[in-house]
């Protein structure tokens, strides 16, 4: 292990009530870094934050400070302290003794150098001068000089956060914690400490482990980001490399808005998706499953006919800088941003530079189509094939009233028809039968794979809509086969606006 690294997690696990919400997380952090744990809500950032300050102990894997395990260590014996969302500052105590409040209760070592030069320990509390000097050099890193005496409850939601900051940094943590600190405080208010923190990072030289969720914060201010999702590390790397080179199409949504196709190799240097065909430089084998990343600022409009394929612009947003148009591509939405105006309603080629594309390897565990609608007879409609589900699964605790409308437990009433979900069908819930017939819609086998113990097979549909299947049997590719979905376990999700659709 190198001299600079401060902090070292190794295969940490967590779980609660026999669900784990922090799976085998290794990651070495450097000192004087500004590194940010990035994540939805529930991902586990909360739970990684509170086994480092020593709130919570793992129940597997070890966690190293300088070199020395410290994963059972009690949190006040830890050089560890923690910023929460919330301030948590005493309301009946001024600024001042807020900051000074643990240092009061501290017994520490204080190491005097007398005249001769001798070091002499002593193991008591500080005394009135020191305390005043940490509380006031805490006061200017937060820059809350001459507040000292200003009852908290006067402050500014920015301000009471800036005394908490000082709390914890008054005690010359060697890392400081941040959880979501800036999460009750408004955009403007976010924006301006943002800045702030970093120059707090600056200043102190220690290292910094913050929590948020939001993309932008952690863009903008870690030198390294570690991307979590459902207990697991995505991806760690500099802010640029995240966006740029993101390993999965989860990192390249989570980061930054992304076009994100399903794509099928079509063989090496050949891919197809948006329904149209690629060159490119790409070397996975034919019918290998793929996820295509585009960003809106890498797209270009030209001619109709001149570019990858033609969409209809559907939207303009002036953004300040460019616009930002949503052009259909049959019924897929790609999102364009461009400096030069176009015409809602024409027709346009959409292009790229072949350097940005961004090609990833499938990561599958379900079907997810995300084109999918509801008839007006609350089935699921993907592509040419019709499935009955329940739909009251879009909103927890409704109910389907006698004439098909979807009841929420509010009350309200909704008509789905033409409601815009997104469906997903497990592997483990489709069928292949020969007879092709017999299916609820026809494809033809394009790839079988031997997967162990079983089949992975994808039939394709004349509306180049795959269907993977987990199956004990196998077919010959280019068999026709019917298509049959288990519907009862097609897991609908939200994706239009679910107000548009209220009776
Ligand atoms: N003490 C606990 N007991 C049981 N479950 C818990 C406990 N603490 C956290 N969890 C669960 O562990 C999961 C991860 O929680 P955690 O607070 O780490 O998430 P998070 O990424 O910080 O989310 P958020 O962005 O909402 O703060 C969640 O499902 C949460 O409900
Ligand atoms: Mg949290």
């Amino acid at each position: 292990m190198g001299n600079d690294i401060i902090i070292q997690l190794n295969n940490l696990s967590k779980q609660f009530d026999g669900t784990t919400v922090v799976d085998n997380l290794s990651l070495s952090i450097k000192k004087g870094e500004f590194v940010t744990f990035l994540g939805p809500s529930g991902c586990g950032k909360t739970t990684t934050l509170r086994m480092i300050a020593g709130f919570e102990i793992p129940n597997q894997g070890t966690i190293l400070l300088n070199g020395a395990d410290i994963t059972k260590l009690p949190p006040y014996q830890r050089p560890v302290n923690t910023v929460f969302q919330r301030y948590a500052l005493f309301p009946h105590l001024d600024v001042y003794d807020n900051i000074a409040f643990g240092l009061r209760l501290k017994k520490v070592d204080v190491k005097t150098t007398l005249e001769n030069g001798k070091i002499v320990i002593e193991h008591r509390k500080y005394n009135a001068d020191e305390i005043d000097d940490k509380v006031l050099n805490a006061l200017k890193i937060v820059d809350l000089e001459d507040f000292e005496d200003r009852d908290v409850t006067t402050l500014s939601g920015g301000q009471q956060q800036r005394v908490a900051i000082a709390r914890a940094i008054v005690n010359n943590p060697e890392i400081l914690l941040l959880d979501e600190p800036l999460g009750a405080l408004d955009l403007k208010m976010r924006k301006e400490m943002q800045l702030e923190l970093k120059e707090m990072h600056r200043k102190l030289g220690i290292t910094f482990i913050y929590v948020t969720h939001d993309q932008e914060e952690a863009l903008t201010m870690s030198d390294t980001i570690v991307v979590m999702k459902d207990g697991v590390i995505q991806q760690i790397g500099k802010p640029a490399d995240i966006y740029n080179e993101p390993i999965n199409a989860y990192v390249a949504n989570f980061i930054g808005e992304s076009n994100i196709y399903n794509a099928t190799s079509l063989g090496p240097n050949k891919l197809r998706f948006l329904g149209a065909t690629l060159n490119t430089t790409h070397k996975y084998p034919a019918n290998e499953k793929l996820d295509v990343i585009l960003r809106p600022e890498d797209l270009y409009l030209v001619e109709p006919g001149l570019g990858f394929v033609d969409g209809i612009v559907a939207s303009r947003v002036f953004k300040g800088v460019h616009y930002e148009y949503i052009l259909m591509v049959g019924k897929s939405d790609v999102v364009v941003q461009d400096v030069h105006n176009y015409e809602v309603g024409h027709k346009y080629g959409i292009t790229f530079d072949a350097d940005d594309i961004h090609i990833m390897e499938k990561e599958f565990s379900e079907n997810e189509y995300e084109e999918a609608w509801i008839n007006d007879r609350n089935q699921l409609v993907i592509s040419d094939a019709v499935f009955d589900v329940d739909v009251t699964q879009l909103i927890a605790g409704s109910k389907l009233d006698d004439n098909n409308y979807l009841i929420g437990p509010k009350g309200i009433k909704y008509n789905l028809k033409d409601y815009e979900v997104t469906a997903e069908i497990p592997f483990t819930a489709i069928e292949f039968n020969g007879n092709a017939d017999d299916g609820q819609v026809r494809g033809h086998i394009i790839q079988s794979v031997w997967k162990g113990d079983h089949y992975q097979i994808i039939a394709r549909t004349s509306e180049e809509e795959d269907y993977v299947a987990d199956t004990e049997y196998t077919y010959e590719v280019g068999t026709e086969v019917g298509i049959n979905v288990d519907a009862s376990k097609i897991k609908l999700k939200v994706r239009g606006n679910l107000s548009d659709h209220e009776v």
